[in-house]
């Protein structure tokens, strides 16, 4: 039996991991409460505790619009956080397995980034990303799997689909941003990427979403389009189009954010399916 040290078991990826965890692996959950992963002296003594086999991190600071006020939180948990995990795995001479997010680039590509490609962040939630790779990578450094994704969302978690699913029940009309392009990418199937990638023991930086490209708008309007389908929502409603410059936010994101899947694919052998397959999946799960 392979035992993982899960952190951040309770935000949307870990309640993920810990829904599809397949048979051999035993977790061992985490969260703040039971390891707060600032502390390294926290984490050496949970790891000496439980003596696991690997280490996955799904604890981050995720409040991208949150983070440009408190930076120093932020680069806290997804830095220092992710900098103590590492030191720990190395200590005790196992894997760990990192996650990390498209907002490690600017943007400016107009093809997908290919996980060699140069980081630029924009804000503030992308500059601590960053600094918490690169500490990972120098700490640990060929040896540590680091896996970015982008656009998450999972069944119950605090993301887009639920946002907009809400919206669509309380507002007359919504607009949406239809100059940012990326892949929306379900908790389900990063959760089979990563246990795919653990049996395949892979290491360096790869890249996992699902498959496809879409902007926010049209991301929005499959929502709506598959919730009144599933009878989540009764009625229609406009979604307008505008641009990020009509949609001022604090945080600076990517236009463009599509991710080259290709190492993990040929590092795994485990292959993205259509987002908007991963979408209807998750809205048939609600819909029962
Ligand atoms: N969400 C996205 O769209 C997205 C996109 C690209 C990449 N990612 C990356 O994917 C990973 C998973 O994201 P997610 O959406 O599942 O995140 P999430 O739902 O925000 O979950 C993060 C979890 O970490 C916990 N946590 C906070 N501080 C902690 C600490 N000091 N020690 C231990 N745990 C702590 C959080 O607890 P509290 O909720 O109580 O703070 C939460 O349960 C992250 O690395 C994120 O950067 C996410």
């Amino acid at each position: 039996m392979l035992k993982i040290l899960l952190t951040g078991a309770n935000g949307q990826l870990g309640q993920e991991m810990l829904n599809r965890c397949p048979s051999g692996i035993k977790i061992e959950a985490t969260d703040y409460k039971e390891l707060d992963i600032t502390s390294i002296e926290a984490c050496r003594e949970y790891v000496s505790k439980i003596k696991p086999d690997r280490i996955v991190n799904a604890a981050a600071y995720t409040n991208v619009e949150q983070a440009e006020d408190e930076p120093e939180k932020a680069m806290l948990l997804n830095r220092d956080g992710a900098a103590n995990l590492a030191s720990v795995s190395k200590e005790a001479g196992i894997r760990f397995l990192h996650i990390s997010t498209d907002f490690v680039f600017s943007g400016k590509n107009s093809r997908p980034y290919s996980p060699d490609d140069r980081p630029e962040p924009l804000s503030v939630y992308g500059y601590t990303k960053l600094a918490g790779e690169e500490a990972v990578k120098s700490i640990l450094g060929k040896d540590a799997l680091i896996i970015r994704t982008a656009w998450l969302y999972s069944r119950d978690g605090k993301n887009f689909v639920n946002t907009i699913i809400r919206l669509l029940k309380e507002q007359p009309f919504l607009k949406v941003i239809h100059n940012q392009h990326g892949t929306p990418t379900s908790t389900v199937s990063l959760t089979d990427a990563i246990y795919a990638a653990i049996e395949a023991d892979a290491r360096g930086t790869h890249h996992w979403t699902d498959a496809g490209e879409t902007t926010w708008f049209d991301f929005a309007c499959e929502i709506q389009k598959q919730a009144l389908k599933y009878g989540i929502i009764k009625e229609e409603k406009e979604i307008k189009p505008v641009t990020s410059d009509e949609f001022k936010t604090k945080a600076l994101r990517p236009t463009y954010s599509v991710l080259d899947k290709s190492s993990f694919i040929s590092e795994t052998g485990f292959s993205p399916r259509p987002w908007q397959e991963l979408l209807e999946e998750n809205m048939k799960s609600k819909a029962v």
